[in-house]
């Protein structure tokens, strides 16, 4: 198959980039590894950024403000100003395609107040703002004749010197592996915090394909460790409670129901309060009781139908347990702000890529205008790319590859079970690399991920047929998030002072360095790790450098 624009992932990102290149009347496909309305977007739910003034007088200039304070030095300051200033217009861009965004008595798109902001600049729809941006962003793109290719899993990206050619990927309906050819790739598949199995807001299978892909095809990724934890993840499960909670007045308490931390700080500080709470034995839980049954329906049904579903809590009239789980990964594909890699024609946005619109702690809310912002910029960039490209060849000696690595892993007798894998890692995640960390705690870590790396050669299929087989997926998708982590850990080794996201408990005394932390492969598959400073001097600097050096 043959695509002017190929986009990877069914998100936010990915579709606001398919409509836009559509709209430059390219041929676009948009494959993504399951069905395009069950992508993490859909389940951000609180929120979307932008200063619109509907509700109070605010700034543009307070938005970028906000957002640099949040991200602690490690923000691009052009990401930053594209996104804020952006914002306004893409919203009334949402709103005119029919997002049904929350309304004033006065008809203007209402705002409410998220983490680190000082206003009320965060629009929604409830709190199901993702899934109804994701619902009419797809209906729009399928109107603008972007072509779907759901159940596809992308193995590996295919270029050939230093320009994109396409994309291999598995079909799972028959696990054939193929080759889609394009002339620009954009890469918008998300993050990683899926690899925190059983101690995340993501979906499992939301665990870093893509970084893993750019990883083989030795890209640069930036700032890994920076992991942002959400407060408020349900102590049972870790599904989502959305900050839209707090946004409306909610509290968090403890066990003897005290109040301690002001509920609109950012991320990280809530998470380490609650983690203190926790430490000195006290449960903490959120607590919307206050708010009244008609607040709670009409703003927050998604959160009583999850507490309800999963716990049999009535949220109008009972406290809800919470515990801080994995959520947002700041770190991603190093982009510039036209949403540029260092591979000619292929471009990555939201979640997958780091441009430093979210330095080293994302401001709630900011995620979702990121990934619509960043993702229309790529959109437009690739289709202009495709105009004015033309296809290169695709070496099918990779695509090859892949098929032998596939019938590999069908063939043979399975020795593990990738589910008790997949768990374990979760697991180590949590506890070696997760809210707090040091030296010792990460090395285990690392020792333990490459034990793990070790033990997926002897994974195979026990089931043998081909169709719709979950177990080749799962063993993909393991691999590769086991690639993710060990970059993860060793860029958190590197980075040996505490700054947004990573605390690393051993930085006693270090102040935190506004630097990045930028990991590639060498041949052979060893990891380079590099300090980058900041700055536009040095920002430059690396540009050149990667262009025309590496
Ligand atoms: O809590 C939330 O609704 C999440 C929003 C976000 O991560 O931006």
């Amino acid at each position: 198959m043959i695509y002017d624009v190929l986009v990877v992932g069914g998100g936010i990102a990915g579709l606001s980039a398919a409509l836009e290149a559509a709209s430059k009347g390219t041929h676009v496909g948009l494959v993504c590894k399951s069905l395009p309305l069950r992508s993490n977007s859909s389940m951000a739910s609180g929120g979307i950024n932008a200063v619109l003034s509907t509700m109070e007088p605010d700034e543009v200039s307070a938005h970028v403000a906000d957002t640099l304070k949040s991200g602690q030095g490690l923000c691009n300051l052009d990401a930053v100003r594209v996104m804020c200033q952006r914002a306004p217009a893409t919203i009334r861009k949402l709103h005119k395609l029919g997002v049904p965004f929350d309304l004033t008595e006065e008809e203007e798109i209402s705002q409410r107040s998220f983490g680190g902001s000082g206003k009320k600049r965060t629009c929604y729809i409830g709190d199901k703002t993702g899934s109804a941006l994701v619902q009419q962003l797809f209906k729009k793109c399928r109107e603008a004749g972007v072509e779907f290719l759901p159940n596809h899993f992308v193995m590996n990206l295919i270029e050939s010197k230093g320009r994109m050619c396409g994309v291999s990927v598995l079909r799972k309906s028959d696990s054939q592996v193929l080759a889609f050819a394009a002339k620009a790739v954009v890469l918008a598949s998300g993050g990683f915090a899926g690899i925190y199995n059983g101690h995340t807001t993501n979906p499992l299978d939301t665990n870093g394909d893509m970084l893993a892909a750019a990883l083989r095809a030795k890209l640069w990724v930036k700032d890994l460790e920076l992991v942002q934890f959400h407060p408020t993840g349900l102590a049972k499960n870790g599904a989502l409670l959305s900050e839209a909670a707090r946004g409306e007045g909610g509290y968090l308490v403890n066990s003897k129901g005290e109040r301690f931390i002001d509920e609109l700080s950012t991320r990280d500080k809530i998470t380490r309060a609650i983690m203190r709470q926790m430490e000195s034995g006290e449960k903490v839980f959120l607590d919307v009781r206050h708010l009244g049954s008609a607040k709670i329906e009409t703003k927050l049904p998604s959160l009583k139908q999850t507490c309800w579903s999963s716990l049999n809590i009535d949220v109008a009239c009972e406290l809800i347990p919470i515990t801080p789980v994995a959520h947002y990964c700041m770190g991603g594909i190093e982009v510039d702000v036209n949403a540029q890699t260092t591979i000619k024609g292929l471009f990555a946005c939201g979640e997958v890529a780091c441009g430093g619109a979210h330095g080293a702690n994302r401001l709630g809310g900011n995620s979702l205008i990121e990934g619509a912002v960043f993702g229309e910029i790529a959109g437009f960039n690739a289709a202009h790319f495709a105009i004015k490209n033309i296809f290169l060849p695709i070496d099918y000696e990779s695509v090859a590859k892949e098929m032998r690595r596939v019938e590999y892993i069908y063939g043979g007798e399975n020795l593990y079970n990738v589910n008790a894998l997949r768990k374990q890692l979760g697991k180590t995640m949590f506890e070696k690399v997760g809210i707090y960390r040091d030296e010792a705690s990460l090395v285990d870590a690392f020792e333990y991920i490459k034990y793990l790396r070790k033990l997926t050669a002897s994974l195979h299929c026990i089931t043998k047929s081909k169709d719709n087989n979950v177990e080749i997926v799962a063993i993909l998708e393991l691999a590769n998030a086991l690639q993710v982590a060990e970059a993860v850990v060793f860029s958190a080794l590197s980075r040996k002072d505490s700054i947004g996201a990573h605390e690393r408990t051993d930085a006693k005394g270090l102040f935190a360095s506004p630097a990045h932390t930028v990991v590639t492969t060498l041949k052979g598959g060893f990891l380079k790790i590099e300090r980058e400073r900041t700055g536009t001097f040095w920002r430059m600097k690396r540009w050149l450098m990667r262009h025309f050096i590496n």
